[in-house]
């Protein structure tokens, strides 16, 4: 063989395995479209709870009194919570650490975000729908919540505030109040 052919062989080898490589990594990536796509397609319907975002002041979950933290028979806490233009309701929140949480939330008004540094809870606050997280805190501290879907010309200043406390604090609280916050003005 003469040099030339050798290096036109060389060539072709390293262009056929490059070729698998590129080959592969497609075939993995539409693998995954597939498998997201199907098992995504399967989530929103499941979690879809509708509530009247014009009543929600009046009767039903989401009336003030019932908003806030709520310690279950079962150990674990629910939390309700309104957002509307441009607060939250309550605006701290209070969780036990370590304990299995159920955010329970939707909107009054208009599209809003809501997330918690730190966690990986993020979700939006559509009106008329009710959003669903469960979560567990591992730590005590302070956490903010900012609104992170832009709601209008106040979106900016839209944010409160989480705060986890020891499971004895939670307990001594919701011993003495059905529904728990850590907002000034409860
Ligand atoms: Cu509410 Cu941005």
């Amino acid at each position: 063989m003469s040099d030339q052919q050798t290096a036109a062989h060389v060539a072709e080898r390293a262009e056929t395995r490059w070729a698998w490589v590129v080959g592969i990594v497609i075939a993995t990536l539409l693998c995954m479209m597939a498998y997201m796509s199907l098992h995504w397609i399967t989530m929103p319907p499941q979690r879809m709870e509708t509530v009247n975002p014009g009543t929600l002041h009046l009767a039903g979950e989401f009336v003030e009194a019932n908003l806030g933290s709520a310690a279950e028979a079962d150990g674990s806490v629910t939390v309700r919570l309104v957002g509307n233009q441009y607060s939250f309701s309550p605006q701290c929140v209070l969780v036990p650490v370590d304990t299995p949480v159920t955010i329970r939330a939707t909107s009054a008004d208009v599209v809003h975000g809501f997330s918690v540094t730190h966690t990986n809870i993020n979700v939006n606050l559509v009106p008329g729908y009710v959003s669903t997280f469960r979560a567990r805190f591992r730590e005590t501290g302070e956490h903010t919540m900012p609104c992170h879907e832009f709601c209008g010309v106040g979106h900016a200043a839209m944010w409160a505030h989480v705060k986890v406390v020891d499971k004895e604090t939670f307990a001594r609280q919701a011993q003495s109040k059905r529904r728990l916050s850590c907002a000034e003005r409860s």
